[in-house]
């Protein structure tokens, strides 16, 4: 970005405009910079990530759940797990944060074009994921895909993060379907039971002409990525993204290193390939 180039450290002005209560502990912020030259330099891509602050108290990675077709607007989707996620969860729209970035590498939407995407996700896990899902679904990007599969589970029908997305606006879109799936069955439900793994399973994709992108809980990828093998996906067709600690997200405070690699500039997007060439840390 090229308003970082003095100072690839200082965060910049920005006002949360509004917040989307998403689950009991996930909640999202739409944010603009308060410069709008900043607004308009800030090229995100799918996939990376800002680091964003509170100020007095500190900051954190999160990833852009917004697609960059949406201009002039910033999404991010916190779950409440410590001491800078549960101050900004205390914030009112109105209140002035600081965002710096974007960080990492994206997804490889250039060599996905002309191929299906599988989209596995879990809990908090879309909100990267939703980045690419709203690139690919806009429409001028639409034609360079083919078929669009989401699976997406939570724990319970109040942990489904994005509801309106995933029950309302996807399903609606062409040549788009929309699996969702709760862990345990609750009255009101009557969708999909049981963990995302087995729904991969049940619904037992081809791998045919197609990539296939998760994020979610560690368990749940564990079990993803051994269904998908089953089912055929060769590693060069599975994608992920990791959520291991970062701090400066420029490659030089070493926070995040997994042997020779850094999420902050070498991820947080991996194939599976080069996951299997990494230190099993990860
Ligand atoms: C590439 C990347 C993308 C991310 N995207 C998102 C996102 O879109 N939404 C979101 O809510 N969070 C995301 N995270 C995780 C987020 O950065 C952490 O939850 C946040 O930094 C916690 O800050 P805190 O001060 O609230 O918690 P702290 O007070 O620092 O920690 C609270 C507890 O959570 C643990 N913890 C903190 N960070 C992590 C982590 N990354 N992984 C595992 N345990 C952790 C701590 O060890 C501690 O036990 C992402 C992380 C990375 C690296
Ligand atoms: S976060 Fe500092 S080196 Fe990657």
């Amino acid at each position: 970005m090229s308003n970082c180039r003095h100072n690839p450290l200082k965060p910049y002005p920005a006002t949360i405009v509004k917040i989307i209560d998403e689950t009991p502990d996930v909640k999202t912020f739409q944010m603009v910079f308060d410069d709008p030259a900043v607004m308009e330099s800030f090229r995100q891509k799918p996939g990376q990530v800002a680091q964003l602050s509170v100020f007095g108290v500190g900051e954190a990675t999160i990833s852009i759940t917004s697609s960059p077709t949406r201009k002039g607007i910033l999404e991010f989707s916190v779950k409440k797990v410590g001491m800078l996620t549960s101050a900004l969860h205390c914030l009112e729209p109105g209140t002035k944060v600081g965002i710096r970035g974007p960080y990492g590498n994206h997804f490889p939407y250039e060599v996905m074009k002309g191929k299906d995407l599988l989209f596995i996700g879990g809990g908090i896990g879309l909100a990267p994921l939703r980045a690419l899902i709203d690139f690919v679904l806009a429409e001028e990007n639409r034609g360079d895909y083919g078929k669009i599969d989401i699976i997406y589970g939570a724990r319970s029908m109040d942990d489904l993060c994005f509801k309106y997305d995933i029950l309302d606006r996807w399903p609606q879109m062409p040549g788009t379907t929309v699996y969702t799936t709760i862990d345990r069955a609750e009255p009101g439900w009557e969708g999909h039971v049981g963990f995302v793994p087995a729904y991969l399973e049940e619904i037992n994709p081809s791998p045919e002409n197609k990539y296939a992108i998760t994020c979610g809980p560690p368990i749940m990828i564990k079990f993803v990525l051994q269904a998908l093998e089953k089912m055929g996906f060769s590693d060069d067709q599975v994608i992920t993204t990791l959520e291991l600690k970062m701090k400066c997200g420029i490659g030089k405070c070493g926070r995040c290193n997994i042997g020779s690699k850094y999420v902050c500039l070498d991820g947080p997007v991996f194939y599976l390939s080069q996951l299997k060439q990494l230190p099993p840390e990860f």
